[in-house]
């Protein structure tokens, strides 16, 4: 097809007027926009030879005409080799011939093998293209002519003019998308359906939602920044990971179907990645403007939302096996100064009867801010390893902290192995000279470990060895400032007076800012308060409005360099070197820092992982990292950073675990009670709640804010108790969950419409979340509310019940329903045709959790009908060991348990609640009658107690009449 007839398919005009007038442009441009820059004189590619094979095609591109040289050099000759790789997936892969251009190396992700049978001519995708101008286009095989998942042949298509990085630099208004690869520039972009539902492209928090903004007529939306950077979680600005994968959830009104596709871009290079929708074309689009690296692309077919993540997964790995402790509640805070604090907190958790599972350190326990020491006054190492001998022996966990920059010794009497391990190792980044790099974090001027050094895998592992021996018994990792932040610009260490750089300071610190509408002349500082829940309800919308945007970034900021690299993105510290590792700084194998930058978090999570392999032989690594990249997953979980302690942040935690799902790093969930900024009592209470709903529940605190453990208010470690209770009965749901995730790539927690696709009103619902497809969760999310409204997906064929009281929902079909929400009340409701193993007695611990007998929870539909599975193993052995598949159904009164598999199951299932059921005239297991039932008719719920139904037998009949 040629460009007039896609252009007419897609019902472009030709008026083609291009309005300024998106929210975003108002919020990034800081001046007039220069347009001097013009890609339109960008020749394109012309295919030449072209040889086809097994499994898919490789041609030659060569440059059409001049070259245009916009922020770089045009490369000549390019390659592109067309991979049908499954059934499912479509590897298109363009790259200079000549192989100069940075690639991630297949060490560093393993990409899919080449495949064992040919799908080019079965594969659900098929790939297209014009030869000249050289464009390409995916269609699905089953339905050619609908507008292609991905179509890069609008190159004559204007542009909306983008923002300018900064007001003095013209080189951001392109007219036209052709394609472009350059050595510091590749430029390439899709049409998209008018409107359509993006999701991904972060890691971000943007105040469009879950869902991207993709731009109104005439505008741009989104300006996704894909480069690393500490920083304390912005609104619509890069942050700390770079995940370039999308997925398109597609409506379709005329026939009420749906369906899914994902595009992976697989590349490390700094970039920004654009959606827009320009004036009047009915079409909207996406472009990636990269500097550095290759076009290596993945699509994937979906067709379901689920679907697509999943083979997001099978391509970059799927995420690691989680310890089931790694589900238990953390606490943690930076300022738990010394172990008497520790162990007062542990105590106190236990004094008040809530449960902790894991207890952390920060910085704090630190000597001289060093990485892998302890201080010797504050935790002795012998008094260190007692408490967490006592942790452990009442199966309880230890989790420190881990810095990627390793401070410098001061002289020569200074002793810190660490470091001088690492420079005889050769293990730390180099100044282009092939000096040591010496940027400056928490213990001052610190070297960074290469990763793709030889020698670094063995020198961190030692390092995480030696910690171990000096007392540090951690069960699991938290890495963090591994974007990597430096607090410097450059080598700022390199020739130095070490003696003049005073160490860091945390004295003194203290945080003085409230959530939302706290009163503090009201209620005082103390954290101590009471509720100020329903004495409160009149706190303006606006107030929460006023956060969403905070900060301009570079482009306010006239004095940053940008003159390299030539094309600047719209990193929100403007150049690209500003509070990280300078971009000319040099890693083993002559790889250049700007082309790994954003790979830097992974690379460690990797090396960490496979140190803790070795330290925990046979068992499952437990991380928690800060900045990721794609199959950082198959490594580490993730919490979302450095937030606030507001109810808008509380809300922006949601969006945050969504996207994480697609990312493929499932274990994911925010500071719970909030980072920054005192919190308050109630909204430590909603939060405590909420979080326990998100697979990684932490509540972590900064430096001098007040005290936020849950038992520092009643309601809170009240609110505490009772969300934490129902987590651990749920651990056996979750658990498979996650188990499920790591075989097959499925999302533990979704958004409502990958459930319900077809329901358009729920395509940015981000103030709900499905875990699993059965459980759904409906917190509360402003200060002084009472009551809550949520929707129900379903649009009333679906009974939704009542976690709490298995109470039918009386649901609004079409809309929200208003519930009723008081303070340490969360609403959570099971979806009808669900069957869900359950803990029945949550204890203290997850061990103990796990020891205790089960249950089953039965929800029947209007046809009296549900289905439900679990797995089971040991819970923590690496290579997973034996395990339990459970399958349950249920039909005409009848519960068919089915198990098959070869682990062990002590437990029994001790008590049965069927709920939608009748009254029933007798029960019986097995043909034997059972006495101990009872009937709520208001419910409809049957309860069969003191059973001891049998895990391990491969079936058992549980009937009701
Ligand atoms: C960073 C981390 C934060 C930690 C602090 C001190 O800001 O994101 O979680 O508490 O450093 O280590």
């Amino acid at each position: 097809m040629m460009l007039s007839a896609i252009l007419a398919g897609l019902s472009l005009t030709t008026t083609l007027a291009w309005a300024h007038t998106s929210s975003l442009l108002q919020r990034q441009s800081t001046g007039t926009i220069s347009h001097s820059m013009n890609v339109t004189n960008c020749p394109g590619y012309t295919l030449g030879s072209l040889a086809e094979n097994e499994y898919g095609l490789t041609a030659q591109l060569s440059l059409a005409g001049t070259p245009c040289n916009a922020f770089g050099t045009d490369i000549m000759d390019l390659t592109i080799e067309v991979t049908y790789q499954s059934q499912t997936t479509l590897h298109v892969k363009i790259y200079d011939t000549a192989n100069q251009q940075f690639t991630i190396p297949e060490l560093v992700i393993e990409r899919p093998p080449t495949p064992t049978e040919s799908f080019t001519g079965s594969s659900d995708l098929v790939f297209n293209y014009d030869p000249s101008p050289f464009a390409f286009w995916i269609t699905r095989r089953s339905d050619p002519e609908a507008m292609p998942i991905f179509d890069t042949r609008i190159t004559s298509l204007p542009s909306t003019p983008i923002p300018p990085f900064n007001t003095s630099d013209p080189r951001t208004a392109f007219d036209g998308f052709p394609l472009v690869f350059e050595d510091q520039y590749l430029q390439v972009a899709s049409a998209l359906p008018y409107g359509t539902n993006i999701y991904g492209l972060g890691e971000v928090i943007a105040s469009s939602g879950f869902r991207r903004d993709i731009g109104t007529d005439g505008g741009v939306g989104t300006i996704q920044t894909l480069w690393a950077r500490d920083v304390g979680d912005p609104i619509d600005q890069n942050m700390y990971g770079s995940h370039p994968i999308y997925l398109e959830h597609r409506f379709n009104e005329t026939t009420n179907t749906s369906s899914s596709s994902g595009v992976l871009l697989l590349s490390s290079a700094g970039s920004d990645i654009v959606l827009q929708t320009p004036d009047n074309s009915k079409v909207s689009l996406i472009e990636y403007r990269m500097i550095g690296g290759i076009l290596d692309f993945y699509f994937f077919s979906g067709p379901t939302d689920m679907e697509v993540i999943a083979q997001y997964g099978a391509t970059i790995g799927y995420p690691m096996w989680q310890p089931a402790w790694g589900f238990g509640f953390h606490l943690c805070r930076w300022g738990y100064v010394n172990i008497s604090e520790d162990i007062a907190n542990v105590a106190a958790m236990r004094a008040a009867n809530i449960p902790l599972e894991v207890q952390w350190n920060d910085i704090d326990l630190y000597h001289a801010f060093r990485g892998f020491t302890t201080d010797p006054v504050r935790f002795p190492g012998e008094e260190l390893q007692q408490f967490i001998e006592q942790l452990t022996t009442n199966h309880q966990h230890y989790i420190p902290i881990v810095d990627a920059g390793i401070g410098a010794t001061l002289n020569a009497t200074d002793v810190y192995y660490p470091f001088s391990d690492g420079v005889t190792m050769d293990t730390f980044i180099k100044n282009p000279d092939g000096s040591l790099y010496l940027g400056q974090v928490w213990p001052g001027y610190s070297a960074f470990p290469d990763w793709f050094a030889e020698n670094t895998q063995a020198w961190w592992t030692e390092a995480l060895t030696n910690w171990t021996e000096l007392g540090v018994n951690f069960s699991g990792i938290w890495l963090d400032m591994n974007e990597a932040s430096s607090f410097c610009s450059y080598s700022c260490g390199t020739g130095a007076n070490f003696s003049a750089l005073k160490p860091f300071s945390v004295i003194g610190a203290v945080a003085t800012g409230y959530p939302e509408c706290y009163n503090e002349t009201l209620w005082g500082p103390s954290g101590n308060m009471t509720i100020n829940g329903t004495s409160t309800n009149s706190c303006p919308s606006e107030t929460m409005e006023t956060l969403k945007k905070r900060g301009i970034g570079a482009g306010g900021e006239p004095s940053v360099n940008l003159t390299s690299p030539p094309y600047a993105i719209h990193n929100g510290y403007g150049a690209v070197s500003t509070n990280t590792l300078a971009t000319n700084a040099t890693h083993y194998g002559g790889y250049v820092e700007l082309d790994v930058h954003n790979m830097f978090g992974m690379m460690e999570e990797m090396t960490t992982h496979l140190a803790l392999q070795t330290i925990f032989q046979g068992k499952r690594p437990f991380l928690i990292s800060r900045s990721t990249f794609p199959s950082s997953g198959k490594w580490t979980g993730h919490w979302l950073g450095d937030n606030y302690s507001k109810w808008q942040y509380m809300y922006l935690s949601i969006q945050g675990v969504l996207q994480f799902q697609i990312y493929q790093i499932p274990m994911v969930g925010a500071d719970t009670c909030g980072f920054n900024d005192n919190t308050d009592e109630e909204l430590c209470n909603r939060w405590m709640q909420l979080a326990a709903f998100t697979p990684f529940y932490r509540n972590h605190n900064t430096y001098g804010a007040l005290p936020q453990e849950p038992y520092r208010w009643d309601s809170v470690a009240n609110a505490s108790r009772i969300a934490i209770a129902a987590r651990y009965s749920m651990l056996p749901y979750w658990y498979t969950l996650f188990a499920n995730a790591s075989t097959n790539g499925l999302p533990p927690v979704r958004a409502l419409f990958y459930e319900f696709p077809i329901e358009p009103e729920l395509f940015n619902v981000d103030r709900q979340w499905l875990i699993g497809s059965d459980i759904l969760v409906t917190p509360v999310l402003t200060p002084g509310a009472t009551t809550v409204d949520g929707i129900f997906p379903g649009r009333g064929t679906v009974v939704w019940r009542d976690w709490w009281t298995h109470a039918v929902v009386d649901a609004n079909p079409d809309g929200n329903t208003t519930l009723s929400a008081p303070i340490s009340h969360i609403n959570v409701h099971i979806r009808d045709s669900s069957i869900l193993l359950l803990h029945q007695e949550p204890a203290y611990t997850i061990y103990e959790t796990r020891e205790g007998p089960y249950s089953l929870l039965v929800s029947l539909n209007k046809a009296g009908t549900a289905l439900g599975n679990a797995y089971v193993d040991d819970g923590e052995s690496y290579p997973p060991g034996t395990n339990r598949i459970l399958n349950f159904s249920a039909s005409n009164g009848e519960l068919d348990i089915e198990s098959t598999g070869e682990y062990p199951i002590p437990q029994k299932v001790e008590t049965v609640t069927i709920l939608g059921v009748q009254q029933p005239t007798g029960v019986t297991l097995n043909g034997d009658t059972i006495e101990g039932w009872t009937y709520d008719g208001a419910n409809e719920e049957l309860i069969i107690s003191n059973l001891s139904i049998e895990l391990n037998a491969a079936e058992s009949k549980l009937c009701w009449e």
